[in-house]
């Protein structure tokens, strides 16, 4: 594989964009937006620090569609971010359009690609690029579950004392308030998080990871961007070199869990060809529950879509 293109040059997308450059894994990578100035500018700022940081992924700033052909995966961050007071479902009406739109463009010029999709509300705006693409829904997913894990173990990490490096977790559900953090399949180097931590304390990160996002909207008038596009970029090494890493990621249930056509997050094996495997946890019946929960309050986003786009 040795084309990315990553649609939306702002926060998230230009993260993205940097970051994965510093892996050095792919021939290039395309930063389009709307703002085709931003897109070149922040391209070439990234290409001037490759002789810095030691990289040969050449970025490309662009607004024509034309500069992605044949791209082997796209990440899309287009849209409008969260403000103060706004939930991530807040952003639909606007960002729908966006997700829509771009998706379209995108197929006009890639007959194949995996789409990696970050824009919010994340598992709604995976649904529509999934619906606009036509492309398998193994192709198909987004990005919510490596982030909001990513914040658990960061918490973790803290309160412990650890490297953030020895925390496994794993969670399911949307990207909201209703997702689903799961302390049973929470490891720190192998030992299992209950043997080490209080069950308040641990209970109190739970709650603070379920709001993570909010907490950095209220701090910095903005969503977050680093670890966002970190994961996002994260998702696109483990496909470019067939890793097969098990993520949490928003896929379409196709009847795992009960669940049947919503968009949520769950465990996969990431690879080339993209969802290689859902992994099917044995959750107990508090966890089924609360992921059902999760799932309803998604499909009725996704209704919100489907009636937004008639
Ligand atoms: P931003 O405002 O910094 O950047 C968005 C960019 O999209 C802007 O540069 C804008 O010009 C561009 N854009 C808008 N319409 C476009 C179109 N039709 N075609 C191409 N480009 C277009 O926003 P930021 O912080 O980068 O966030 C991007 C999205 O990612 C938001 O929807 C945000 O809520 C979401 N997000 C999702 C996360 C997740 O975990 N899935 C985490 C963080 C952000
Ligand atoms: C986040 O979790 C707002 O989805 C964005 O940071």
């Amino acid at each position: 594989m040795s084309k990315v293109t990553v649609i939306g040059a702002g926060n998230v997308g230009a993260t993205c964009a940097n970051v994965l450059a510093h892996k050095d894994i792919v021939k290039e990578v395309i930063l389009l937006d709307i703002q085709g100035d931003l897109a070149r500018g922040k391209a070439l700022d990234s290409w001037q620090q490759a002789p810095i940081d030691n990289y040969s992924t050449y970025l490309v700033g662009t607004d024509d569609y034309k500069d992605t052909a044949g791209s082997d995966i796209v990440v899309i961050t287009a849209g409008i971010p969260r403000k103060p007071g706004m939930s991530r479902d807040d952003l639909i009406a606007t960002n729908a359009k966006i997700v829509s739109s771009v998706t379209d463009s995108i197929m006009k010029h890639s007959a194949n690609p995996i789409i990696i999709v970050v824009s919010n509300p994340l598992d709604v705006m995976t649904y529509a690029a999934h619906k606009s693409s036509g492309l398998d829904a193994s192709k198909v997913f987004g990005m919510a579950g490596i982030l909001d894990t990513a914040r658990y173990r960061a918490f973790l990490a803290t309160e412990l004392q650890v490297s953030p490096k020895d925390i496994q977790a794993v969670l399911m559900g949307g990207h909201g308030d209703t997702m689903v953090p799961l302390p049973r399949y929470t490891t720190v180097a192998g030992i299992p998080v209950t043997e080490l931590i209080a069950a308040d304390t641990l209970d109190a990160i739970v709650e603070r990871t379920k709001v993570g996002g909010g907490e950095l909207v209220k701090l910095m008038g903005t969503s977050a961007w680093y670890a966002p596009g970190a994961a996002a970029a994260q998702m696109v090494e483990a496909i470019v070199k067939d890793e097969n890493r098990i993520f949490p990621c928003c896929i379409k249930l196709e009847g795992q869990y009960g669940i049947d056509g919503v968009y949520v997050g769950a465990p996969v094996k990431l690879g080339k060809n993209g969802i290689n495997q859902v992994i099917e946890l044995k959750l107990n019946a508090d966890e089924m529950k609360l992921l059902q929960e999760s799932s309803e309050a998604v499909k009725s986003v996704m209704d919100v879509y489907d009636n937004l786009m008639k």
